[in-house]
């Protein structure tokens, strides 16, 4: 199939794009590279072989957008595109829902007008919200503490209200956890823009000497060690659940939701000690306050995206740690 990937330059659609490639499907890359870097297809090719075609646009653009489904004849859209700093979101709600709400809309439509019926769209576990219990089950209750996860449910509720009216359209939302590693070449990694706000890439740093020591945010959780719990999937891992969802969105209509998770939870202090023991390097650490809007807890019931999809996380914490070093270690700057 013929795939668009919108922001397929960034750190999850780079890594589903190689993986596409290799299930042999044509991907095609949208991106403005507002948090990504045109050397990501360059990488891409690098490891496939394969040039995928590039629209240097914005997908909230009509008219762009229009243009490029008139030239391609799409069989699928997969919709990473987005703004996604938690804190970001909070300084700037209107920059969050004007991009993530307007981009997906302006999808929609140029997808009703040329007749592309498969939509995966990238959600988060955020739309949990605080979670009542653990794990986390795709039909528990969702609600948001942050813009950047209300445009995730907002555009969940839209996905699902389009695919309603509309029986050509079948939706698969995928709930990502954390990801975290990078393609086994240390050619394609996450490059966050400046001081990174999530865990491993701010321990890469660390162990790169580009920062000096991590923050570890409160250890008084309700917790094994009283440091919060995550679930953190390989990134390989997560681009490989793209594959299946955009066949298993080929095979039906409506709309199904999917944790895409390992369905196991570790701490950020058991992070840090098996970055360190399979690296066998030193990360400096300090204990810090809790930060806002953290919650102790959030691992995924799995269970549906292995029954339905045919799909599980495979790379362990190991595979995770190694990884994400391997990338850094061979790309100090990212991609700069
Ligand atoms: C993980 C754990 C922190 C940094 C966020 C978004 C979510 C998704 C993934 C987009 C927590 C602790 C972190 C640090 C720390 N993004 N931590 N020191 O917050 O679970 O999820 O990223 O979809 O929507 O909310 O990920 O990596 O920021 O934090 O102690 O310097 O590491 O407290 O327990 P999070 P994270």
């Amino acid at each position: 199939m013929k795939v668009l990937l919108t922001g397929g330059a960034g750190f999850i659609g780079s890594h589903t794009c190689v993986e596409l490639i290799n299930a042999g499907h044509e991907p095609v890359i949208a991106d403005n590279f507002d948090n990504s870097c045109p050397e990501v297809l360059n990488r891409i090719e690098e490891i496939t072989g394969r040039r995928v075609p590039l629209y240097e646009i914005d997908v909230c653009d009509g008219e762009s957008v229009g243009a490029m489904f008139e030239k391609e004849s799409f069989d699928a859209v997969i919709h990473f595109a987005g703004l996604k700093a938690v804190g970001e979101s909070c300084a700037l709600p209107l920059r969050y829902y004007r991009n993530n709400i307007d981009s997906t809309l302006t999808l929609l439509e140029a997808m009703a007008k040329y007749g592309v019926s498969n939509f995966v769209f990238s959600s988060s576990a955020t739309v949990y919200g605080v979670p009542e219990k653990v794990p986390l089950v795709e039909g528990m209750p969702t609600g948001c503490t942050n813009p950047y996860g209300w445009t995730k449910l907002m555009n969940e509720q839209i996905l699902t209200d389009a695919a309603a009216a509309d029986e050509r359209l079948s939706v698969v939302l995928l709930r990502y956890f954390n990801p975290i590693g990078a393609h086994e070449s240390g050619r394609l990694g996450e490059d966050p823009n400046g001081i990174p706000n999530n865990l491993m890439p701010y321990i890469t740093q660390v162990a790169a000497g580009k920062l000096e020591k991590l923050g570890v945010f409160g250890d008084d959780y309700p917790t094994r060690d009283g440091t919060g719990v995550r679930d953190y999937i390989h990134v390989v891992d997560l681009a490989k659940a793209h594959v299946k969802a955009i066949d298993y969105a080929a095979t039906r209509k409506g709309t199904e939701i999917f944790n895409i998770g390992t369905g196991t939870g570790y701490s950020v202090l058991e992070i840090v000690n098996a970055f360190m023991r399979v690296n066998d390097l030193t990360i400096p650490y300090e204990i810090k306050p809790r930060r806002a809007g953290d919650i102790a807890e959030c691992y995924a019931d799995a269970s549906k995206a292995r029954e339905i999809l045919g799909w599980q996380a495979e790379k362990d914490l190991d595979d995770m740690c190694r990884d994400s070093w391997n990338w850094q270690s061979k790309n100090k700057n990212g991609y700069k």
